[in-house]
């Protein structure tokens, strides 16, 4: 059968593993500063903290950025629950903005409009998605959320290495601080990197990152000269209310031994997407698809198309699993409670009942690609 994702794991991955398991720290060992410093550096950032995993790396960021109940912050409806559920797990409230039909990713006009039909301080904070592997355009972004005075959560779980063209003409990679506060990644193992669980938390502030790295583990005061009390050498100091998100000293060693291949998976990732666009480039059949882009990380191959529920049922019975990315978050019964509801995010919701996401992932061979491709346009022919 072909999912529309799979891991990686060569025999480097397992001896590096197996490498941890024998030694003496099965967690909170060396590997896990040795990732994050290697991620750092791919990212382009200042600071790396791995965490248990993406939705741990979007709990710490709402707490660090100090959402509090009933503050009022934007994300889109088009991505992985997680990314919203962090301003709940604060108290916070969550406006959902709608996509731009074309990019699949908040549409920048419509947060506009929702910030200036509000009063001034009404919202706090921004929380972008990289939606598929695109980028957005933070640099746009934040000269928005500058002017209302928002921080900006970057969801970069779908696009490392992914990156934008700002109005320099520079690449500016996904997750490198430079126009959010924050930003999140996953190593859920169809993810470009994959740790079983895992996550990573980027930023260029180091008053954040240290806070994280306070709440990451239990709230205790990780820096000796800041602690208030010293009873002796054992002494150690829960100064706020934090949690157990660590990484393990093992699934760090594994991401540590997956980041050195995520170039090559990418590189492998945008050549399926080459075939991917040949093959369905001028189909009638297809109703959205965005062109390829160098900068985007393709995690997910998301097209549009008619008749996307028999198609899903027809590539099963051909052992194909495709996928629906996402379901609008505020469709979800706990999101309705809130009243959301159908005909609130026209765009997003259009898309939904047309989008499905075809098998993408390094390891998919060129003839695997190519019996997804026949079997499609079997279907629509
Ligand atoms: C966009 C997005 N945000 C957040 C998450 C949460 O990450 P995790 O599954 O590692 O908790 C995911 C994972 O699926 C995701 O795709």
């Amino acid at each position: 059968m072909i999912p529309y994702g799979r891991q990686n794991i060569t025999q480097e991955d397992i001896d590096a593993v197996v490498k941890v398991l024998k030694s003496e720290w099965l967690t909170q060992g060396p590997n896990i500063k040795k990732f994050e410093d290697a991620f750092a550096n791919y990212i382009g950032c200042k600071y790396a903290l791995a965490v248990s995993n993406g939705t741990a790396a979007l709990h710490l960021s709402a707490l660090a950025l100090e959402i509090k109940p009933g503050d009022k912050v934007i994300t889109t409806p088009i991505t992985f629950s997680a990314t919203a559920n962090c301003v709940r797990y604060c108290g916070g409230e969550v406006v959902f903005s709608d996509i731009n039909p074309d990019t699949y990713l908040l549409d920048i006009n419509k947060v506009k409009q929702l910030l200036e039909s509000s009063p001034n301080g009404t919202y706090k904070g921004i929380i972008p998605v990289d939606f598929a592997g695109k980028a957005n355009d933070l640099e746009e972004l934040r000269k928005l959320a500058d002017e209302y005075k928002l921080w900006i959560i970057e969801d970069a779980c779908h696009s490392p290495g992914g990156f934008f063209i700002d109005s320099y003409g520079q690449e500016q990679k996904c997750g490198n601080g430079k126009f959010a506060e924050l930003a999140i990644f996953s190593f859920h193992p169809v993810k470009h990197i994959a740790a079983g669980e895992g996550g990573m938390i980027t930023t260029n502030d180091k008053a954040l990152y240290d806070r994280i790295r306070n709440l990451r583990t239990h709230g205790i005061q990780q820096d000796p000269a800041l602690k208030q009390f010293n009873h002796g050498v054992w002494y150690y100091e829960m100064q706020e209310l934090g949690y157990n998100y660590r990484l393990t000293d093992f699934q760090s060693a594994l991401g540590l031994s997956q980041l050195t291949r995520v170039n090559k998976g990418l590189q492998r990732r945008k050549e399926i997407a080459k075939i991917y666009n040949k093959a369905f480039a001028d189909k009638s059949f297809i109703k959205g698809q965005s062109g390829f882009m160098e900068g985007h990380a393709y995690h997910l191959y998301v097209i549009e198309v008619d008749n996307r529920d028999d198609l899903i049922i027809y590539l099963r019975e051909k052992e194909i699993f495709s996928q629906v990315h996402y379901i609008p978050v505020h469709l979800m019964p706990y999101y309705r409670q809130f009243g959301w509801k159908e005909t609130d995010m026209p765009d997003a919701e259009k898309y939904y009942t047309q989008c499905i996401s075809l098998p993408m992932f390094p390891t998919l061979t060129d003839s695997e690609q190519d019996y997804v491709i026949k079997n499609i346009l079997t279907f629509y022919t």
